[in-house]
């Protein structure tokens, strides 16, 4: 008796806007409001308002003056506002001299912080001037920074009202939307071509992070293996991608055991999604990058069940497969020149009669058995038979995995950074650098042939848990054992980053993070063509 769907859930629908953006040269003379920078030790009313009104020079300087604007980095102050004044969002920079050198961050965080701002004061309009960017001598400029300003602002104004209701009527389903979509123009960023495309760029990214975010927002009784089969063919439709789906009776003739096995006590059957993405430029086929990440819809634990307290959060469990959503959408709109595919094996860890069980010896994808000691210890059982068949079927140049994997990397690094592992020193590094860009900062965990000893078993290969042992790194350990040693892989372990609980600079609390769609374009643009 499969069920897909319950039945009072609505369509997975689509991401709504957050902004429309305009580039200027001057600033317009309309707008609801009108954002600047500015640094918390000095603000020259004169040389670095250029283009403003007298009006906005002399309220800027004044606040500034009166010590009631303090300019902390990642703040959105507002003055102004009075009657026939319009308002003035000083965005904090910290101190001039502690300027960074890549700033991305530090606008982005202005970004964000603006559309909250923005949004709290239900405006439709805003110019973003430079403010005390404009003169600022040290590199990068405000033009080369305004796509990042862009690309925050995008992800700050992210929200999940879809099942909120009395909220007006969005064009999609029924879908609540109440933010309304902000007109906001960047000034003093010629609309050349060159910086129409910058921001193109960064806002089909930032909006594809969105996307991802979306769809691991959504609970279990919306997303499931089959609905999300659906919407990865929905996406192949409307973003020019290859869409191959494994339904479970495939997969078990493909011997594809543990994603079987995990899959097996819910109503909903497992499956394996691929998404193939190529660039039209290339002549002929390049071997392909293959990025992997785990969806289960949702995690009880399985017989060896999770306890009560905060397993809603485990909705989140499919942030790893998700953000592989997000990752091919943005590659198809930024047209990548590279050859991707991405995979997501996808199942719902539930407890059932069919359930597998602690002690059950599993054949996986490559032939190996695994003892499962742990039914919990899941999302290694699929993302193990999704990178050996990657490895076998498409023979990748490289292979990236994104999975919440294991609670132990949360207690590690917490929601700063997520834990890197891998099998060669450069794919690592370049992983590490794309991190540092896009604001997802990594650290990388040792792999030791002497933490194989944790996972020995007297009756298979190997068990999928050994204890508490170093256990993201048990994680990494188990994966390895499906790639090839010659393929460059990394396994990202994103399970402190996947849904911050804490207010993150541009990201909101309570929300998935799209964590890994913004690192893993990055890298995958860094890489020779
Ligand atoms: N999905 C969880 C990991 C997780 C924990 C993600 C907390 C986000 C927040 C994973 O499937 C899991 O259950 N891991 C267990 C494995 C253990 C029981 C062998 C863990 O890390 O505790
Ligand atoms: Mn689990
Ligand atoms: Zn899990």
């Amino acid at each position: 008796m499969p069920v897909t769907r319950h039945p009072a859930s609505p369509a997975i629908g689509r991401v709504p806007p957050v902004a429309e953006f305009e580039l200027s040269a001057a600033p317009a003379s309309k707008a609801d409001a009108v954002a600047l920078f500015v640094f918390s030790d000095s603000v020259d009313s004169i040389g670095e308002l250029a283009g403003l009104s007298a009006e906005i020079r002399t309220s800027v300087s004044a606040a500034m003056k009166s010590g009631d604007v303090k300019g902390k980095a990642g703040t959105a102050q507002v003055i102004g506002g009075a009657i026939g004044l319009r308002r003035i969002i000083l965005l904090g920079l910290g101190k001039r001299a502690e300027f960074p050198q890549d700033a991305a961050d530090l606008i982005r965080w202005a970004g964000a912080a603006s559309v909250k701002a923005a949004r709290e004061l239900k405006l439709q309009s805003v110019i973003v001037h430079p403010g005390c960017l404009i003169n600022h001598d040290a590199t990068p400029t405000w033009e080369s920074l305004a796509p990042r300003f862009a690309e925050g602002l995008v992800l700050g104004g992210f929200s999940f009202k879809v099942y909120k209701s009395g909220k007006t009527t969005g064009p999609d389903n029924g879908a609540a939307s109440a933010d309304r979509v902000i007109k906001v123009q960047l000034a003093h960023v010629s609309p050349g071509p060159e910086n129409e495309i910058a921001l193109t760029t960064q806002l089909q990214i930032a909006t594809a992070a969105n996307y991802a975010r979306h769809l691991a927002c959504h609970p279990a009784n919306t997303v499931n293996p089959a609905t999300l089969c659906d919407e990865a063919r929905k996406l192949a439709r409307q973003f020019s991608l290859k869409c191959t789906i494994i339904n479970a009776a495939q997969a078990a003739r493909l011997g594809m055991g543990g994603l079987l096995a995990v899959g097996m006590g819910s109503r909903t059957p497992p499956a394996m999604i691929l998404l193939e993405y190529n660039p039209s430029s290339s002549g002929k086929r390049q071997d392909p990058i293959v990025v992997v990440g785990k969806a289960v819809t949702f995690d009880t634990g399985g017989i060896s069940i999770k306890p009560a307290a905060d397993m809603g959060a485990m909705k989140y469990d499919k942030c790893g497969g998700m953000a592989v959503m997000g990752i091919m959408r943005a590659i198809s709109c930024i047209g990548l020149n590279q050859r991707v595919i991405g995979i997501i094996p996808t199942a719902e860890n539930s407890v059932d009669a069919a359930a597998y069980r602690p002690g059950d010896i599993i054949r996986m994808y490559n032939g190996k058995t695994v003892d499962v000691t742990n039914t919990d210890a899941e999302g290694r059982m699929i993302l193990a038979d999704a990178l050996a068949y990657a490895c076998e079927k498409y023979r990748p140049r490289a292979v990236v995995d994104m999975a919440t994997l294991t609670g132990g990397v949360v207690t590690a690094l917490g929601s700063v950074y997520a834990g890197l592992m891998s099998n060669q020193d450069e794919i690592a590094a370049a992983l590490v650098i794309a991190g540092q860009q896009t604001g997802e900062w990594l650290w990388r965990l040792p792999l030791h042939p002497r933490y194989a000893k944790l996972l020995e078993s007297p009756h298979a290969d190997f068990t999928n848990s050994g204890g508490r042992e170093a256990h993201p790194i048990q994680g990494g350990m188990f994966l390895n054992e499906f790639v090839p040693g010659e393929i460059p892989w990394a396994h990202l372990d994103i399970a402190g980053l996947a849904h911050p609980r804490k207010e993150h600079r541009y990201l909101s609390a309570d929300n998935a993070s799209g964590f890994g769609v913004r690192l893993l374009v990055e890298f995958l643009q860094s890489l020779p063509g």
